[in-house]
């Protein structure tokens, strides 16, 4: 049993609190390896921002959940060494079983996901109350993010087809039963870098997809309901079009990539909604970069040549989330 107070990690509780009343949210970026996790912590102690360290139940089977202890632990320490103590939370991101949960629990994780968007109504909130009892009474508490409604899109364990908006009449007694210190909700955003079909577009003058706008009517009457509660936006990359087009210049395809526009984001952060998750953007400034080297420099075999650069351009793109999209440099 290891808690994550002994790897220097905070729960969420208080960066939340902070957050909401902030008009600010909290950077959650999902890592699997050394390069990503450099990158964030590099960000986040130049710009003076909090962060939530997120690991997949992928992310765990890829990289190995001991190594990613670890990693955190040296995330903690690295931060240290680069000048500035920011509070950094390890959170499991869509836990999707009792005893994932209490896996990550007992290894170091200061918060978790427990995703039971998928299930009914009754069952999400049963599984949910579970994983909370069991948080909530460790020695260190642990912090819990449960989700009512369903974003499309696909991830390892968890996918679906179509989007299913929160219903606010639900999120009262969802809270009040399963005792969850945060909520995830679906108002229209979604995982990966194709976020809509072309059809739920419109296009601009350069053939640009442009998407349309995310439910605020929703998001304003959950907060009616749960006044000042902390709120959860997944799905919530933008998917930059540079890096769409210079992975394609250089050998990829990705049709119809289309994201969540900037300016939705930094209104959203101003409101209850208090944690980002972003995923997807890392990985397309990952793979461009690769890709940008690999072709450039066809001899180049040295991985820190070809994995640096991506880290560099990780790095800017991280600082610029902070900066300028959520809010949340300087609040460390
Ligand atoms: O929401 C899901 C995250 O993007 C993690 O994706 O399950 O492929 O690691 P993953
Ligand atoms: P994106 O695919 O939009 O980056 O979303 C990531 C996410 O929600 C992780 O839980
Ligand atoms: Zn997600």
């Amino acid at each position: 049993m290891t808690s994550y107070k002994e790897l220097g990690l905070v729960n969420t509780k208080e960066l939340f609190k902070k957050a909401v009343s902030g008009g600010y949210a909290i950077p959650a970026y999902n890592f699997n390896n050394m390069e990503q996790m450099q990158s964030i912590i590099q960000a986040c102690v130049e710009t003076k921002s909090p962060v939530i360290l997120q690991v997949s139940s992928g992310a765990r089977k890829y990289a190995n959940q001991n190594i990613l202890k670890n990693m955190a632990r040296g995330a903690v320490e690295y931060a240290h060494e680069l000048g500035y103590d920011i509070p950094i939370v390890l959170h499991l991101d869509h836990g999707d079983s009792f005893e994932l949960c209490k896996d990550c629990i007992e290894t170091g994780f200061s918060s978790v996901m427990i995703d039971g968007s998928h299930l009914s109504y009754d069952e999400n909130v049963a599984l949910t109350k579970k994983v909370c009892e069991l948080a909530h009474s460790q020695k260190d508490y642990v912090t819990v993010e449960g989700e009512l409604g369903v974003l499309a899109g696909v991830e390892d364990d968890v996918s679906s087809e179509h989007s299913h908006y929160t219903q606010p009449s639900e999120v009262v007694d969802f809270v009040g039963k399963t005792k969850v210190d945060s909520l995830a909700i679906s108002i229209g955003t979604s995982h990966g870098r194709a976020k809509f079909k072309p059809e739920q577009c419109t296009r601009d003058a350069n053939g640009i997809l442009i998407p349309p706008p995310l439910r605020f009517d929703i998001l304003e009457e959950i907060e009616k309901q749960i006044p000042g509660f902390p709120i959860v936006l997944h799905g919530s990359s933008s998917v930059p079009i540079e890096y769409v087009h210079m992975i394609e210049k250089y050998g990829g395809k990705l049709t119809d990539s289309v994201g969540i526009p900037e300016e939705q984001l930094r209104k959203a952060a101003k409101s209850a909604v208090c944690k980002i998750n972003i995923d997807s953007d890392g990985r397309l400034a990952m793979t461009a970069l690769i890709r940008k080297i690999l072709v450039e420099k066809p001899d180049e075999f040295d991985p820190r040549k070809i994995l640096g650069p991506a880290r560099d351009e990780l790095k800017k793109l991280y600082s610029h989330k902070n900066q300028n999209v959520l809010g949340s440099a300087g609040r460390a």
